[in-house]
């Protein structure tokens, strides 16, 4: 049946710059119940009641406005849910946890619609640059600055992305500006798989390494994703992150003309759910190539 994307696009930006109220004003070292700043030695996944706070808000948001639409949040996901065809919220209420823990102001609410199982729309919001990222699926992906804090007409100043006119050519790594996460996991395989693809990316090329230009972590998938959808990031690869980390960039990559393709070699199309992923700017030419060589060098396809 008919969807007014429009609508919940502009639905979705309500509630993200009421949430980022909520998040300016919250103590982020109010930790949720059961939740220790150093967590167990395995894994790296601060949890606070500011991310409990906001789910609850966004959740009861849009339930009450699109009462049939599921409803996938970060916070109250139960492990072997799957998302449907069905049009479904996917939402991180914060994404970069640990950032807003320590004050580091690169965080963001990510809010994706999946419609078919595919994004449809994306917003992602960072309250703390007051940057907000927008697309609908066929009609272009946006950042405007400064429209929550009243900055100039209250509107913001809008750009189309990506944001740069004449980029450097894309096609080999050792031209790129690369972003990596350390994830949560850092045991097992996924230790040994991400430090050999990090120690590649930088390595010089008589070692077998890709000479990238260098290393970016921006400490939040979403906001990955939308810097390389801007094109102020080449590539950003990140093994294990799940779908309310990916859906709303994605659906603002797509419309900035990148590509999201798997992290392992040979799948050009990933699931939503897929928690592989390798995102690519949008370039005339050269996205093929340069998701080659990094599968070239990444190899395995078990670990993140
Ligand atoms: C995390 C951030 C981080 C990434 C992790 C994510 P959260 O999300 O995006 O940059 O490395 O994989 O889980 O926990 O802050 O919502």
């Amino acid at each position: 049946h008919y969807l007014n994307l429009q609508e919940i696009h502009d639905t979705l930006i309500s509630v993200a710059h009421e949430a980022g109220r909520m998040m300016l004003q919250a103590n982020p070292t109010d930790l949720d119940k059961g939740t220790k700043l150093n967590c167990n030695g395995l894994a790296v996944d601060i949890v606070t009641e500011t991310d409990k706070a906001v789910e609850t808000l966004v959740s009861s948001r849009l339930t009450a406005a699109y009462p049939t639409f599921a409803f996938v949040g970060e916070e109250t996901y139960k492990p072997g849910v799957q998302i449907t065809e069905r049009p479904t919220f996917i939402v991180d209420p914060i994404d970069g946890t640990t950032n807003f823990v320590h004050g580091f102001p690169s965080a963001c609410i990510s809010l994706g619609l999946a419609v078919g199982r595919t994004p449809a729309i994306g917003v992602v919001y960072n309250p703390w640059r007051d940057e907000l990222y927008t697309a609908i699926r066929g009609k272009g992906a946006f950042l405007t600055v400064g429209a929550n804090w009243g900055v100039e007409d209250g509107k913001g100043r809008r750009n189309k992305l990506p944001l740069s006119k004449n980029p450097i050519p894309l096609g080999t790594l050792d031209t790129s500006l690369v972003s990596i996460e350390w994830g949560s996991q850092r045991d097992g395989v996924n230790y040994e798989v991400k430090t050999e693809v990090f120690k590649k990316l930088c390595a010089v090329k008589e070692n077998g390494g890709a000479m990238v230009h260098s290393l970016r972590s921006m400490g939040s998938a979403a906001l990955n994703i939308c810097a390389v959808a801007a094109g102020q990031l080449d590539v950003y690869w990140e093994g294990g992150c799940w779908a309310w980390d990916v859906c709303a960039g994605w659906c603002i990559l797509s419309e900035a003309g990148g590509i999201m393709a798997s992290g392992n070699p040979g799948n050009w199309e990933p699931e939503l759910d897929s928690r592989k992923y390798l995102a690519v700017r949008g370039a005339p030419s050269g996205q093929k190539e340069l998701i080659e060589e990094f599968w070239g060098l990444k190899r395995a396809e078990t670990g993140p």
